[in-house]
């Protein structure tokens, strides 16, 4: 896939940037959220992101739905929870959703992203982080797989029942 195998990748962010800051998210960065989303997957989901924020957002102390900002844009959000003893498995920390402004890709935004959420997680008492990722979604893989992320002693399994 050239976007993953592209030979120009950057690797930080320029510098004279305004910094980089992880933080929860908060009502006004909804729409910088929906549109980083939308430019990734093609669908606007305003109702759902609603829900992320009422969920994720301030309350809960296992929950986090954390953005990138620097200056008054955001860059790049992420979601993830601890949960506990699902599926016979210990207390783990899971990323849901990660997504990075696509012109801010490769500058290290997901890193410092995962970071965060990881420390919040540890704090949280947990030791482990895992995501469920689309098999051919190679962008995303190569980034989990960066970040020391491997397979897991669990698989998904399903079947249609409509
Ligand atoms: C995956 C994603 C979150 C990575 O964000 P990012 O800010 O560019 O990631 P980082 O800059 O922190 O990259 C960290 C590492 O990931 C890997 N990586 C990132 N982009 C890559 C690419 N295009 N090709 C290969 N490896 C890549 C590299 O190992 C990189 O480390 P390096 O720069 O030292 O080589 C971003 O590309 C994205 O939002 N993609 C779309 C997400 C998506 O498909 N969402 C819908 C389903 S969830």
């Amino acid at each position: 896939m050239h976007q993953v195998m592209s030979a120009t990748r950057g690797r930080r962010r320029k510098a004279g940037g305004a910094p980089l800051r992880v933080r929860r998210a908060a009502p006004a960065d909804l729409a910088q959220v929906i549109d980083i989303d939308q430019r990734a997957t093609g669908l606007a989901k305003p109702q759902y992101w609603a829900g992320i924020l009422r969920r994720y957002g301030r309350g809960g102390a296992r929950r986090r739905f954390l953005v990138a900002e620097s200056g008054a844009r955001i860059l790049g959000y992420i979601v993830g929870e601890v949960r506990d003893w699902e599926f016979g498995s210990p207390p783990c920390g899971w990323i849901f959703g990660i997504g990075v402004r696509p012109e801010e890709r490769e500058a290290g935004v997901a890193s410092a992203m995962l970071a965060a959420i990881a420390a919040a997680f540890r704090r949280l008492g947990v030791t482990t982080v895992r995501t469920l990722i689309a098999r051919d979604n190679r962008l995303v893989l190569s980034f989990f797989r960066s970040q020391g992320m491997m397979a897991a002693p669990v698989i998904p399994l399903e079947k249609e029942i409509g």
